[in-house]
């Protein structure tokens, strides 16, 4: 039995669920696996992610298929992409066993809320490692709560798979060429939002944003990877300030299988009008693809999408991650659990 939703007009809010699950590390080592049904936790005031945003979290997603059978999505990766943000901000490490337990877990014990098969959307899974210890220095707390929810969502950009704006600015950075951009901490996601607030009150979906030394090159592009089609090539920025977004990798790896030349490479702005089709890819924008960019510092707009529809690249890439992450493909990469 499926929860009581309106399956087919979810956007990507927080919908309440049965259950999260709980680890705490300390002294030296994790304990065991806890299951709540409280959607609040208890901490200690000083504890070093409400102050010093020594925190991480993580985004994956599980799906119905046609089968009925619930598949998660390259559970693995995503346990390996929290171990390197534990090191970027020196946190205990949850081992990537641990990891995987606690999301099956999480999942299991919420089935009832992963959304049915063909309605769009699926159950997203939110693991998060904070510093749950005490300290005022600034310094590593010695106590870390390791936790997974999860929460039925439909698409992350209201377009859904229809093409969406975007808007380059020069005013805000999003992480610093040496900090923690590669990492999923908080700290980037709240340096995001002063720049997403102005984005959404000028219509646009998010922010494409530059490199922050020079302003010359593509980076992250609001909460996602950004990508580009031209010359039968998928071609995705390579720089030390990106989230190493696991969609990206599966579409290069699926582009690969589609026949297309794949770069991942420093990408000029200059670039960006010479791509037939652009996107912004990751767990929760899947595949958004971008319709037109407005450089708001220079007044020039770039335009990809003149009718309201994805290009075919695009639509090729979405409909292949789709069908594997639906089990209707086979999984030749061992990419769901
Ligand atoms: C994701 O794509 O899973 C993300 O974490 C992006 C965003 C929802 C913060």
């Amino acid at each position: 039995m499926t929860a009581d939703i309106d399956w087919g007009n979810l956007s990507f809010t927080y919908t309440t669920t049965d259950y999260n699950v709980r680890c705490y590390y300390r002294n030296g080592k994790w304990g065991e696996l806890e299951t709540s049904s409280s959607e609040t936790i208890n901490m200690h005031m000083a504890a070093t992610c409400l102050h010093y945003g020594q925190e991480a979290f993580e985004g994956l997603k599980a799906f119905r298929g046609k089968d009925g059978k619930i598949r998660i999505f390259r559970m693995a990766d995503n346990a390996q992409r929290m171990l390197d943000s534990a090191d970027g901000v020196l946190m205990a490490r949850v081992p990537v066993d641990l990891f995987m337990k606690a999301c099956q877990k999480a999942v299991e014990l919420n089935s009832r809320f992963v959304p049915p098969y063909g309605s769009g959307a699926s159950l997203y899974i939110r693991p998060m490692l904070i510093g749950s210890g005490p300290k005022v220095g600034v310094s590593p707390a010695d106590e870390y709560l390791f936790m997974v929810f999860v929460t039925p969502v439909g698409p992350y950009f209201k377009e859904g798979f229809k093409p969406t704006n975007l808007m380059i600015t020069r005013q805000y950075d999003r992480a610093a060429p040496n900090g923690t951009g590669p990492f999923k901490v908080g700290g980037n996601y709240a340096a995001s939002l002063a720049s997403g607030k102005i984005a959404h009150e000028k219509g646009y979906s998010a922010v494409l944003y530059l490199d922050s030394r020079e302003k010359k090159f593509l980076d992250e592009c609001g909460p996602a990877n950004f990508f580009g089609i031209k010359n039968n090539t998928y071609i995705t920025p390579q720089s030390k300030s990106i989230l190493p977004s696991i969609t990206n990798k599966s579409l290069i790896q699926l582009a690969e299988d589609l026949g297309l030349k794949t770069e991942r490479r420093p990408v000029p702005l200059e670039e960006l009008e010479t791509f037939e089709e652009v996107g912004a890819c990751g767990t929760a924008a899947v595949i958004s693809p971008v319709a037109k960019v407005d450089d708001l510092d220079t007044g020039k707009s770039y335009v990809f999408s003149k009718d309201g529809q994805p290009g075919p690249v695009s639509v090729k890439l979405y409909n292949k991650l789709r069908a594997i992450q639906n089990g209707e493909e086979p999984d030749k990469y061992g990419w769901i659990t």
